[in-house]
């Protein structure tokens, strides 16, 4: 039931602080602050030669954001690939690697298609799924529950985020198995992932502003989001829940691709939505915003308060999410992406739990 909520993509976003929580929950012992798994793992990080991911629409993005930490945090290798390319693609796979299934509903079609082919040629099978008595589920050697209680909107938002979560924390595992990671860093980034659920409820206090913001959009045909290193994928999936539920056309860039086509669109009438919190790589993503601004586009800038003192002024229009740590700078700037596309398509007037042409789990190819 949707409760005071007026869709259930609006309570479902709202889900999301204990949702995560839960899932912080699997891989943490809080009072410790130590690493601890709650699923018996039936692989060895510390002996994998690859990690292998394959998945659609918004859980392909958040394997996209998960290849970010397991290169930094675990120096593990990582091929990330859309279902309905890897299950055709015959790709080659090193024996005795990992290959990681993510799917809210477990039952996506190409998902599925693509395990049996890791299998027959030597891959350990792990999934991230929802539903855990799911096809995916069942055919895993290691399952990853993410517990997030049913999904009823189409466009997937607790489930990204838990997604996200899940992939968060098993770097770190992997990291400390792989000897990559200290205690010391363990215990930082730890730190930040418990902080992960209250900036998640501080994220959402930003609704308010963000409808006034989504009241704009609405006049737009086209938009732009632009986000770099683990902020990448989140453009990604800005412009897939955009476009999927308020049928603005648009798309999401690598910030440094810009120069390399995408600024050819921009004009007054675009807006540019640059997703830059306070990180190693900000000021690279504020000179592509520089870039956008020189030539008359509208910026959104989605960021922290040290980011919007600093780069603010550029902007037409700032969303202040929560000061993180830059490992969950992602997860926290999600919310952000999914209030904006709700409350746009709200104000168009679109049917935001059940988006035109689409279906919640695509079970055929
Ligand atoms: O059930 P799955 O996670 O396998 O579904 C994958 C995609 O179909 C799904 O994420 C889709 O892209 C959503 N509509 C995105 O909001």
């Amino acid at each position: 039931e949707k409760g005071p909520y007026r869709h259930f993509m609006l309570k479902e976003i709202h889900e999301q602080p204990d949702a995560v929580s839960r899932v912080v929950g699997q891989f943490i012992d809080r009072g410790a602050g130590t690493l601890a798994v709650h699923t018996p793992l039936s692989f060895d990080f510390a002996a994998l030669p690859r990690l292998t991911v394959s998945a659609c629409g918004t859980a392909y993005l958040a394997g996209a954001v998960g290849k970010y930490w397991f290169e930094r945090y675990a120096r593990l290798p990582v091929d990330i690939d859309v279902a309905s390319e890897f299950r055709y693609r015959q790709p080659p796979l090193e024996p005795n690697g990992l290959a990681m299934f993510i799917s809210q509903s477990g039952e996506t079609a190409d998902t599925l298609a693509a395990l049996p082919y890791c299998a027959d040629n030597g891959q350990h099978i792990a999934s991230v799924v929802n539903v855990e008595e799911s096809t995916i589920a069942r055919e895993s050697g290691s399952v990853f529950p993410l517990r997030c209680g049913p999904e009823i909107g189409v466009a997937s938002t607790k489930a990204f985020t838990t997604q996200l979560t899940t992939l968060a924390c098993l770097s770190l595992v992997a990291g400390r198995a792989r000897g990559v990671l200290s205690g010391a860093d363990v215990e930082a980034l730890i730190e930040a992932l418990n902080r992960l659920p209250g900036a998640l409820a501080e994220a959402l206090r930003a609704e308010p502003d963000i409808a006034e913001i989504a009241r704009r959009l609405t006049k737009a045909r086209n938009a732009l989001f632009l986000g770099r290193g683990s902020l990448f994928p989140i453009a990604l999936e800005g412009a897939l829940k955009l476009k999927e539920i308020s049928y603005i056309h648009s798309e999401g860039y690598a910030a440094g691709e810009l120069k390399h086509g995408p600024i050819a669109l921009v004009d007054e009438t675009i807006p540019v939505i640059v997703i830059a919190p306070s990180d190693e790589l900000t000021e690279k993503t504020i000179s592509n915003m520089q870039e956008v601004c020189a030539r008359g586009g509208r910026i959104i800038l989605i960021t922290d308060a040290q980011g919007a003192e600093t780069h603010g002024a550029m902007a037409a229009e700032i969303i202040v999410m929560p000061q993180v740590h830059p490992f969950i700078a992602p997860i926290v700037a999600a919310v952000a992406i999914q209030l904006l596309a709700y409350h746009t398509a709200v104000q168009l007037g679109a049917d935001v739990d059940q988006p035109r042409n689409l279906a919640k789990s695509v079970t055929v190819e």
